[in-house]
């Protein structure tokens, strides 16, 4: 798979992209990440990306001509176009399954105010990480790149992630490591039972359990 990143901060990705998992999938193949600063593909004088709202009020709304142009530089027939936005669909790990089969996703990073509305002519489909607003679209593109990279074949374990909450619609079971005793809180017996079959029944029902004390809406 291949990630294109289009962002005016090229610079806010390379702890993102030079640290433990993402690393090594960058290093193994297993993905290809691009960072363009769409900075210049402007033709204005100081390679311009922004300018005043129509109609007046606060803040800098991103200018269509640079976007657009980077889209069209990057895009191929195997592209999916993802505008980053507050006002986008809401991102989950379905999602972040679904886009794990695709050949080539194009994050497009908004900054200041944010999109020019028409840019929504040239994107697929807009995203938003949650109901709250960030200074750009930067931590979003990390968030969804590094969830999808970690479900690409060789990345983690297949039995890693398929043990992770929302990817059978349950939470996560109750994890432990050692000491079994940490200032009183004792890890639950069965876990240091060495019966597997046991431990396998306690996960289940334990993740049973906490998904419905704390997210009775998955189980709805
Ligand atoms: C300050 S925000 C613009 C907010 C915009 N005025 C609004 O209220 O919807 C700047 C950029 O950050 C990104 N962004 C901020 N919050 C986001 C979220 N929850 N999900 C995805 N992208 C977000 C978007 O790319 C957005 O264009």
């Amino acid at each position: 798979m291949k990630i294109t990143i289009l962002t005016l901060f090229p610079d806010m990705f390379s702890g993102f992209l030079s640290e433990s998992i993402i690393k090594r999938a960058i290093e193994r193949r297993c993905v290809d990440i691009e960072i363009i600063n769409f900075r210049k593909y402007s033709t204005l004088n100081n390679h311009q990306v922004d300018d005043t709202p129509y109609g007046g009020g606060a803040g800098m709304v991103l200018r269509l001509e640079p976007l657009v142009s980077a889209i069209r530089a990057v895009k191929t027939p195997d592209s999916r176009v993802i505008l980053l936005t507050p006002a986008g669909k809401k991102y989950d790990q379905e999602k972040a399954r679904l886009l794990s089969t695709c050949k080539h996703l194009i994050l497009v990073c908004g900054h200041y105010e944010g999109f020019d509305e028409r840019i929504l002519h040239y994107v697929d489909e807009e995203i938003s990480i949650g109901d709250y607003v960030l200074t750009g679209g930067e931590i979003p593109a990390m968030a969804i790149s590094d969830s999808v990279i970690r479900l690409l074949d060789g990345v983690i374990k297949k039995e890693s992630f398929e043990n992770d909450s929302f990817y059978d619609g349950l939470l996560d079971y109750p994890q432990y490591t050692k000491p079994a005793v940490f200032e009183g809180h004792e890890v639950p017996q069965v876990l240091l039972s060495g019966d597997h079959q046991n431990v396998d029944k306690w996960r289940e029902e334990a993740a049973l359990l906490k998904t419905k004390e704390r997210r009775k809406d998955l189980l709805e």
